[in-house]
């Protein structure tokens, strides 16, 4: 795909000064995204539920600089309090994007961001802070170009926020985002995610994630540095086709509303996940004895019960349960009784599909 398509030269307005801001919501892969090219492109193509609940709100205020310079010039704010650390992530994003926003250098931004979640939960901030931040600043764009449709926005936004973070690409729009070239998704490609385009069985309609949160500390090996241990990893290639593979079957999955084979594919991706940290150089592992607590427990009440109770897992050790929303009180109830023991400090998130960001 042609890269000067997200390349804005002419503004037909000039602005001084505003305030654009959004929600956007988080996501869960089904089938993961591990391993990427240069320039946050993926090595395979990913699917994921879209959140509800766990989300970002973003208020970005812009105002022309006053006399213009070659820096971008920015502060950001967590929950009111300044946050520097954040700073060389932003940085990095800038000059990544910069290419594609010409206005960047020419204002300065006050970047006002909290989350619904808590910070300290161990879910990943970065789909949504990411999105949520790509998104206002296509907002400003917007404002100096009426002429963007909506595609062309929602398109640009996806693709400014995977080189933030490549799963962020994914939480703009819902209910489930494919992200990566696949044969058999139309529209798919490696630059932007794009809503699944097929049918999807009611099974799969407002499906819950509850997600136990079983360790809340930092992860002791981020995402980017997991990603980069698929280079050279012995098993890279194959782990690359297994993911071409699981999207074919996860297509047919969700037309026919096979909860037996969702479950199989979909615990199978997690667990090939961390497989593949277990198995790079230098390994690693990010499961806590909790989560396979958990694991085993979720196996056992399946067995016990026929439930379509399934779990996965991102890049640490929280877990999160899926399962049909008709089964809401029976699974709740086995989360209170037998689950949240494993959760630290008792703390889990009720969370559900969801739609996408919104603009505030
Ligand atoms: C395990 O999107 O956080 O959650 O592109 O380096 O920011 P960067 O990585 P990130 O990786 C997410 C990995 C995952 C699986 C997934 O969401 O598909």
């Amino acid at each position: 795909m042609d890269l000067s398509r997200f390349s804005s030269n002419i503004y037909l307005n000039t602005i001084n000064k505003g305030s654009v801001s959004w929600s956007s919501p988080s996501n869960i892969a089904l089938v993961k995204y591990w391993g990427k090219k240069q320039t946050q492109i993926p090595e395979n193509p990913s699917i994921s539920f879209t959140l509800d609940n766990c989300k970002t709100i973003t208020v970005l205020d812009f105002v022309k600089k006053e006399t213009q310079d070659d820096v971008f010039s920015f502060e950001v704010f967590l929950d009111e309090i300044p946050k520097p650390e954040f700073h060389p992530k932003i940085e990095t994003f800038f000059n990544r994007i910069e290419a594609y926003l010409p206005f960047l250098k020419q204002f300065h931004f006050t970047i006002k961001t909290k989350n619904t979640f808590p910070h300290s939960s161990g879910i990943a901030s970065s789909a949504s802070g990411m999105s949520a931040l790509a998104l206002c600043l296509v907002s400003i764009e917007k404002q100096l170009n009426p002429n963007l449709s909506e595609t062309e926005f929602i398109q640009k936004a996806s693709f400014l926020a995977r080189l933030g973070s490549g799963s962020a690409c994914r939480s703009l729009e819902g209910d489930l985002v494919v992200w990566g070239t696949h044969p058999e998704i139309e529209g798919s490609n490696d630059l932007f995610g794009v809503k699944y385009p097929y049918k999807v069985h009611d099974n799969f309609k407002n499906y819950q994630d509850t997600i136990l949160l079983v360790d809340k500390g930092e992860k002791q090996v981020s995402s980017t540095v997991g990603h980069n241990l698929m280079y050279g990893h012995p098993f890279a290639s194959q782990r690359f086709g297994q993911a071409v593979d699981n999207i074919s079957k996860i297509k047919l999955i969700l037309e026919s509303g096979d909860l037996e084979a969702f479950i199989a594919l979909v615990e199978s991706e997690a667990l090939t996940l961390h497989a593949m940290m277990m198995t790079s150089m230098p390994y690693f592992i990010l499961m806590k004895p909790n989560t396979l607590q958990i694991i085993n427990r979720i196996w056992s009440f399946r067995e016990e019960t026929k439930l379509p109770i399934s779990f996965t897992l991102d890049a640490g050790a929280n877990v999160h349960v899926l399962y049909p929303e008709q089964y809401t009180d029976d699974i709740l109830k086995f989360i209170q009784d037998e689950l949240v023991a494993y959760c630290q400090n008792g703390h889990y998130i009720c969370d559900k599909i969801g739609f996408g960001a919104k603009q505030l």
